[in-house]
């Protein structure tokens, strides 16, 4: 589907398609298109091309507040006067469901969301991390076919999104219910998701599962954005049974598995973790160390490989290792199936 805003195309011809009971999640930063896309599942925005199902059935038509969704959005405030129970039956006394219905399913969500001691409150009467937990309960108490979330953490400290984080996941699996979740933190969405769209300017770069997007990235975007890597840049010398052989700063050889090689052409640039750099006496590749930064559990080198190339390295640190000097020369070499090649196209 398409979203255009006047002359500027904000989800630029994505399509997907979202198992029943699959934690899904957009990710991507600012102005991607995130918001738009979740608006339009929900029936708050039209799109300019394309529909969207739920199953079998085309949504086009049917209005926001017939979908059947439950949303927890980043400013959807909870009713200040009610009540934490009166919050939650809110969706079901609207649907017009029988009292002893309704009190069986706010009892059920309130121990479910570990609310129950907290059911006579007011939202001002409970934390940021307490009103979230009601607005979360609000969404799911109804039964939805689909719960879009966005950003449903981002007004949240960090120790309270981690533990959310937790109990968000723990929720959905326990009720199974299909989730479109919108997040621009990738530890959220590596850490939550079933499968991760990984959005960039409208549209969508890789589809995958959090370990895919992770280690098996499509594009050079993709490997930039979602965790930290290197870039070294390298020149296509040629083929060698499975593997492709790269020659690098100062001349030195690295033989990517051709399944690892994401096209054509004579200048790549081979990405590749930090932490899988590994140091050994006499390995592929070697540098000067530039800088060393402890920081309790992991120690990272900067190596200089000369031309400007630095790369990063992390490891942990260990009880007795020795302390390297600045300047001396470290000989490093990094797992084959842990490099991928992508066609250097930049400057
Ligand atoms: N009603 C609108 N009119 C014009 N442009 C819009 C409108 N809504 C969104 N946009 C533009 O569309 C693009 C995508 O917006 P969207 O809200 O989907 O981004 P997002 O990925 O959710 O970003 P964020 O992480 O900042 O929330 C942005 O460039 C935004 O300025
Ligand atoms: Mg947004």
């Amino acid at each position: 589907m398409t979203k255009r805003f006047g002359d500027f195309t904000a989800v630029d011809d994505v399509s997907l398609e979202i198992g029943s009971g699959e934690f899904f999640t957009l990710l991507g930063s600012s102005g991607c298109g995130k918001t738009t896309l979740l608006r339009i599942v929900a029936g708050f925005l039209r799109q300019s091309a394309g529909s969207v199902r739920f199953g079998e059935r085309v949504i086009d038509h049917v209005p926001a507040h017939r979908r059947n969704t439950g949303m927890v959005f980043q400013n959807y405030a909870i009713f200040p006067h009610l009540s934490v129970t009166q919050n939650i039956a809110y969706g079901l006394r609207a649907r017009g469901l029988a009292r002893a219905e309704i009190e069986r399913r706010v009892a059920r969500m309130l121990e479910m969301t570990r609310l129950a001691a907290f059911a006579a409150r007011k939202p001002r009467e409970l934390s940021g991390g307490q009103q979230q937990r009601v607005v979360l309960a609000r969404a799911v108490v109804i039964e939805p076919d689909v719960l879009l979330m966005d950003e449903p953490l981002s007004n949240l400290d960090a120790e309270m999104r981690i533990h959310l984080r937790g109990e968000i996941r723990a929720l959905q699996r326990q009720i199974g219910v299909t989730t479109i979740y919108v997040t621009h933190d990738q530890e959220e969405a590596l850490s939550l998701s079933d499968r991760i769209a990984v959005m960039r300017a409208g549209k969508v770069e890789q589809i995958g599962s959090p370990h895919a997007v992770f280690n098996e990235p499509e594009t050079r975007f993709v490997a930039g954005f979602i965790g930290e890597s290197n870039f070294l840049p390298a020149r296509r010398l040629g083929a060698d049974g499975g593997r492709v052989v790269f020659e690098t700063v100062g001349g030195r050889r690295i033989a990517v598995p051709t399944s690892r090689v994401r096209g054509d052409g004579a200048r790549f640039m081979l990405a590749f973790r930090p932490h899988h750099v590994r140091l050994a006496p006499d390995a592929a590749l070697a540098g000067a160390l530039a800088d060393t930064v402890y920081s309790g559990t992991a120690v990272r080198h900067a190596i200089d490989l000369g031309d400007g190339v630095r790369l990063s390295a992390l490891m942990l640190s260990l009880p007795g290792a020795p302390s390297l000097p600045i300047g001396s020369t470290l000989s490093f070499d990094v797992p084959p199936d842990a490099i991928t090649a992508f066609p250097d196209s930049g400057p």
